[in-house]
């Protein structure tokens, strides 16, 4: 370091340095640590990357005037499918939930709701990664893009959103879809209708007041199995609040 207007052999300014962040490259985007401790490095549902009989591909980043709470909220909750997004992603059985499990994990949530047709196993990984991995249990009633007249059980089509804050009430997503079938067909079959889907979505969320998401449970209403899923959510980033108030 040389500051040429200083006198030589003065000391040089302690801020007058580069701050270094660490840094990883994965699933085709770079992770940077912005502080310690770091949290688990996040993984990828059937460690789809790194296998050859899966395949990952980005699909399209998306840039909503939204947090990034009320983005991963929206990712978890297939509530909404059947209102906003249908002949897309809608419920085979209809648009009343039943009762499901959520489990609190190392790295986050799981849940799982199986329509009869689809099983939709949800991988959070805290706090702002969604998998949405469908995984064919039955053909034949065929109503979504995620699956089609040549599927069969045990086909898996994973939707991934990633969403990193750019600031408090602007996020971008990185959105990708994976699948273990049709690895012969052009990943273009597998990639249309995200821009639709997405836009039904952002005209919603960027809309929620206030953009972030209260800290208190009850200060927004919950409906009892539909929204189980995001009221685990919150009790993290409750918790997760409550633990940065202790940070000097
Ligand atoms: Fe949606």
């Amino acid at each position: 370091m040389h500051i040429p207007s200083l006198a030589p052999g003065a000391p040089i300014p302690e801020k007058a340095r580069a701050i270094a962040y660490k840094a990883r490259e994965a699933y085709g985007l770079v992770w940077v640590c912005l502080a310690e401790p770091a949290m688990p490095f996040p993984e990828w549902p059937d460690d789809a990357w790194n296998r050859p009989d899966h395949r990952v591909i980005l699909v399209n980043t998306y840039d909503w005037k939204a947090s990034a709470g009320r983005v991963v909220e929206n990712a978890m909750d297939f509530s909404h499918f059947n209102f906003v997004h249908l002949g897309y992603t809608e419920l085979a059985d209809g648009p009343v939930i039943k009762p499901y499990e959520v489990t609190k994990t190392e790295r986050g949530l799981n849940y799982a709701y199986d329509d009869g047709h689809l099983l939709r196993d949800y991988v959070i990984e805290f706090p702002f990664i969604v998998h949405d991995r469908k995984s064919v249990v039955k053909v034949g009633n065929v109503k979504t893009w995620s699956d089609n007249e040549e599927s069969k059980p045990g086909d898996i089509t994973c939707l991934s959103f990633l969403s990193a804050p750019i600031d408090d009430t602007f996020t971008r997503i990185y959105v990708f879809v994976g699948r273990n079938h049709s690895l012969d067909k052009a990943d273009a079959q597998f990639t249309g209708g995200f821009d639709t889907v997405m836009e039904q979505d952002r005209v919603i969320v960027e809309t929620q007041r206030p953009e972030q998401i209260p800290v208190s449970i009850s200060e927004e209403l919950h409906i009892r199995f539909p929204d189980a899923g995001a009221v685990q959510y919150r009790r993290m980033l409750r918790d997760l609040d409550k633990a940065e108030a202790f940070v000097p």
